[in-house]
């Protein structure tokens, strides 16, 4: 396993990326209300990273994506495609942005209330935040990557949420996905040991019900297999000297 340390070059074109891919998210988060179709989101986010933010879409084409942003909406895990079906009150989404900026990318994403979610839905978005955070706390030189997986996975079955495990966070840079595979479950002391100047996402996945996933026929759309709801939150860090740096921070978002 090769997991790049990052220059100071480099982790300056990493904070700018992730800096632009926050504001993104921002902005477009100001637009989710009942009536709004994905498409639309879609539509908007593209127009803004390219004329505003100067940046190129990274999903767009990633793989054969066929659109700018994710927006996985209730039972939808990750991957949503945008399409033109209308948001409604009481639906929650996770939007996923992802930004190109002189060839470095920012990765982020965040649950958006639709209206007034319900309780439980609410209590679900809230509690997939507070592991995201659970496992940023974790950064450090030296804390093996088993331990941040085990902290986050902890905190969520504590709570009576299950953990996706087909996917997880992913070191970042040049390439959108590169090494190490970051598990928001694991064992203690086992896995990468973290050095500064190392760069991955935390992203995780929680489902109010079973793990268990399936993949839809459109080959993207990643779906709770008992249709549960499921929310993400995902944040780009960098493992300094002493701690972690947030890549990804929006205005105004202070650590819990
Ligand atoms: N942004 C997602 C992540 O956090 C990846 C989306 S890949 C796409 O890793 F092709 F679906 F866009
Ligand atoms: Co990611
Ligand atoms: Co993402």
């Amino acid at each position: 396993m090769t997991v790049s340390i990052k220059t100071p070059q480099e982790i300056e074109a990493l904070r700018v990326a992730g800096r632009l891919a926050a504001q993104l998210l921002e902005m477009i988060g100001a637009h989710v209300r009942p009536g709004i179709t994905t498409d639309e989101l879609n539509d908007i986010c593209e127009r803004h990273t390219t004329e505003v933010l100067g940046a190129r879409s990274a999903p767009l084409g990633y793989h054969g994506f066929p659109k700018s942003i994710c927006t996985s909406v209730n039972h939808v895990v990750c991957h949503g495609i945008p399409n033109d079906k209308p948001l409604k009150r009481g639906d929650i989404v996770n939007i996923d942005v992802t930004v190109i900026k002189d060839d470095y990318h920012g990765d982020t994403s965040a649950m958006f209330y639709v209206g007034e979610p319900s309780i439980q839905a609410r209590r679900l978005c809230e509690t997939a935040y507070q592991a995201l955070w659970v496992g940023i706390r974790q950064v450090r030189p030296g804390t093996r990557l088993g331990d941040l997986g085990h902290a986050i996975q902890t905190y969520a079955e504590a709570r009576n949420y299950s953990i996706v495990r087909e996917y997880c966070g992913h070191g970042i840079g040049r390439q959108f996905h590169e090494e190490p595979q970051v598990l928001h479950y694991g064992i203690p002391g086992t896995g990468l040991t973290l050095e500064p100047g190392m760069v991955f996402t935390i992203e995780p996945m929680l489902n109010a019900g079973k793990r268990h996933v399936k993949l839809l026929a459109d080959g993207w759309t990643v779906v709770t297999k008992d249709h549960s709801l499921s929310a993400q939150w995902e944040h780009m860090v960098l493992v300094t000297d002493d701690g972690v740096e947030v890549l990804t921070l929006r205005d105004g978002e202070t650590p819990p």
